[in-house]
């Protein structure tokens, strides 16, 4: 399968049966599908609010936050924006999660990383009530989630499995290969894709920087996720034929014109070889979105009482 990358996004130019995962697709339907779940939340007389805490100047990290905003504004959640002086001290930053934590009116809070060097992240992700906690990273969601018994999964391991599931991929019996240990997606999309439930039940094999001879386990895996941050560090020979890959690499690399994002796939080599496969920009990144609106109005529905099906 050939893919030519026009205005945006990869349009297939050859005809043969690789898939190509829609991530804007399915997050655009998610997001359609919580508005009435914000709606019914709403109509209890309380209005789902998110706090982002943005600490450092990083463009692309105030990017991400500015588009959460227009994410939650479009399912009718409401935000608040705080940002700290990177070089203020770390007690500013905790006042304000501890402030966040008792505010009956703020249901979901997300502290975003990186976090300056003297600022311990571990500190403030358990400084963060977990009820509140809509990354999913306080120790106490963490324990959960490893327990079979999530309550907050963390974004993108999370779109990462509503992906699979829309796209009709058996995890069941499969054996997956999620290359990277972060604890934002390698360790929990580990230990997702094993729990007994949807899009788990698959034999996975984690691999990581000190992975010995990473092609031998790749060919071998019937779904491959790549999270590892570096650009373009699989392609189509490292894969077998019919493997579904699925990409969270987003990286910025120089061209001779300038810069492009890329992700941890090589992906015109992979389309190649897979048969199904999800493209950068436009695959796993809108996902990610989407279910921190989702985890937010779960939390809204956790601290306010009120039930409310989720898509
Ligand atoms: N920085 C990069 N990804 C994330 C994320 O998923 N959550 C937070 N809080 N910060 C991030």
């Amino acid at each position: 399968m050939r893919f030519k990358y026009v205005a945006g996004k990869y349009s297939c130019v050859t005809q043969t049966q690789t898939q190509l995962i829609d991530g804007t697709e399915v997050a655009a339907s998610i997001r359609s599908d919580l508005i009435s779940s914000v709606n019914r939340i709403t109509n209890t007389g309380t209005t789902p609010q998110l706090a982002t805490v943005l600490m450092n100047d990083d463009p692309a990290s105030q990017t991400y936050v500015s588009m959460k905003h227009d994410d939650c504004e479009e399912v009718g959640i409401e935000t608040r924006d705080i940002t700290i002086d990177p070089e203020a001290p770390a007690a500013e930053l905790f006042d304000t999660v501890d402030e966040l934590n008792t505010d009956p009116s703020i249901h979901g809070i997300l502290v975003q990383m990186p976090l300056p060097d003297h600022v311990d992240e571990r500190e403030v992700l358990r400084r963060i009530d977990p009820k509140k906690d809509v990354d999913g990273f306080h120790p106490e969601n963490v324990g959960r989630l490893v327990a079979g018994q999530p309550r907050y999964k963390p974004c993108t391991p999370h779109g990462i499995q509503k992906l699979l599931i829309a796209a009709d991929i058996e995890t069941e019996g499969a054996d997956a290969v999620v290359i990277g240990r972060s604890n934002i997606v390698g360790k929990p999309m580990a230990n997702l894709l094993i729990q007994k439930a949807d899009a788990g039940n698959a034999t996975v094999t984690l691999c990581h920087s000190r992975t010995n001879d990473l092609a031998s386990k790749t060919r071998e895996a019937d779904i491959v996720i790549a999270a590892a941050g570096v650009p373009e560090m699989i392609d189509g020979d490292m894969l077998s034929a019919g493997t579904v890959v699925i990409d969270v690499g987003i990286n910025r690399v120089e061209t001779e014109t300038g810069s492009e994002l890329v992700g941890d796939v090589e992906f015109e080599s992979a389309a190649e070889k897979a048969d199904a496969i999800t493209p950068v920009p436009g695959g796993v990144g809108p996902m990610t979105r989407a279910m921190l609106l989702w985890n937010t109005v779960k939390a809204t529905a956790i601290t306010t009482d009120v039930s409310v099906e989720l898509p």
